[in-house]
């Protein structure tokens, strides 16, 4: 029985060493394979992947289990060879939701304590000591999301003491948090926020939500953080945004083509930082480990972790 492992991403070979490493620790009698050596494709029954190229999946007959090594599987669900009858299963975690919160730690403490002011300001030496910076307690970050991540994101900013609030499609119980949900619950949820952070799946409900319509119902000087998927924002519509104040700054690592085409005018905007996707990279060991316990529970008949629902898109 064989695995097949690929990572469209991982050109080093970094990742798959240590993901190998620690499935040779965990699951010794598994035989890991990697795209395109897959030898005797029969004898494959898993695959964990990242960004899968065409035709993979119709050279695998024998496929039962696919195990995304990612949190979003918007990319993997595109596949045009994805077999419609083989069950998916995410990463819950994988190593990210430290590395998350603290980049949305990171934007929202760059956002409430008015460094992209700071940094103008230096810029013209000038000596500036009357940038408005309220008390967290009276700095309103707005969660999109409340899954793995976002939850993990919510509770670093509670701990840091900020107001959060989350938004969702079913209510949440966070301490300290919040929750709103549902589409009704939006704009109410939008109405006092300082910062907005995107960490939605990308779904054909969620494509092109951070759009003009949407930051419309911000308040003015609103920040935005997105670190969930490109294709979450209408690109012309940030940037107007950004230029007309109903956004402050946008700290941006996710972009509907990456890297990002170096003519794109968010690398030059002045309220723009970027990121190259990199938010939250997927740890090698803990995504083994938790391939490795998917494959023992498959084997043992017992129930998977990390499924995902086709028919939700995440
Ligand atoms: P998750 O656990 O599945 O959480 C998704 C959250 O979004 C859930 O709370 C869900 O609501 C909510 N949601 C989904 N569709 C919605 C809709 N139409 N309306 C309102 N709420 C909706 O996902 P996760 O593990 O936190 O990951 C989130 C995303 O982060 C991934 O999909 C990926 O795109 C991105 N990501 C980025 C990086 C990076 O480095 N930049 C790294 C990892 C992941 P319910 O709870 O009610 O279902
Ligand atoms: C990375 O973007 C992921 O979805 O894990």
């Amino acid at each position: 029985m064989a695995l097949l492992y690929y990572s469209g991403t991982d050109k080093d070979g970094v990742f798959e060493r240590r993901f190998r490493d620690a499935l040779k620790t965990l699951s010794p009698s598994l035989d890991v394979r990697t795209w395109p050596d897959v030898g005797d494709a029969k004898e494959i029954r898993f695959a964990a992947l990242w960004l899968p190229p065409e035709g993979l999946f119709d050279a695998l007959p024998n496929l039962t289990h696919i195990f995304a090594l990612s949190a979003g599987v918007d990319r993997l669900l595109k596949a045009a060879d994805l077999p419609a009858d083989v069950p998916i299963y995410r990463l819950e975690d994988g190593g990210m939701s430290t590395p998350m919160s603290e980049y949305v730690l990171m934007g929202v403490l760059h956002a409430h304590r008015q460094m992209h002011v700071l940094a103008d300001a230096q810029a013209a030496k000038q000596w500036k000591r009357d940038a408005a910076e309220p008390a967290a307690a009276d700095w309103h970050v707005g969660i999109l999301g409340a899954g793995v991540l976002s939850s993990a994101a919510a509770e670093r900013l509670v701990m840091n003491g900020y107001k959060v609030s989350t938004w969702s499609r079913t209510e949440k119980h966070l301490n300290g948090v919040k929750s709103y949900f549902g589409p009704d619950q939006l704009s109410t949820f939008c109405g006092t926020l300082n910062t907005l952070v995107c960490l939605l799946p990308l779904t054909p409900d969620t494509t092109g939500l951070l759009n003009a319509e949407f930051f419309n119902q911000l308040p003015e000087g609103t920040s935005l953080i997105n670190a969930a998927r490109g294709e979450h924002c209408v690109d012309d519509d940030v940037i107007t945004a950004l230029n007309d104040g109903r956004l402050s700054s946008a700290m941006l690592d996710v972009f509907h083509e990456e890297p990002l085409p170096p003519t794109h005018p968010f690398w030059t905007h002045p309220k723009v930082i970027i990121t190259p996707h990199n938010a939250a990279p997927t740890a090698g060991n803990i995504a083994a480990q938790q391939v490795a316990k998917n494959v023992a529970d498959a084997l043992a008949g017992r129930e998977l972790a990390g499924f995902v629902d086709r028919n939700k898109g995440y």
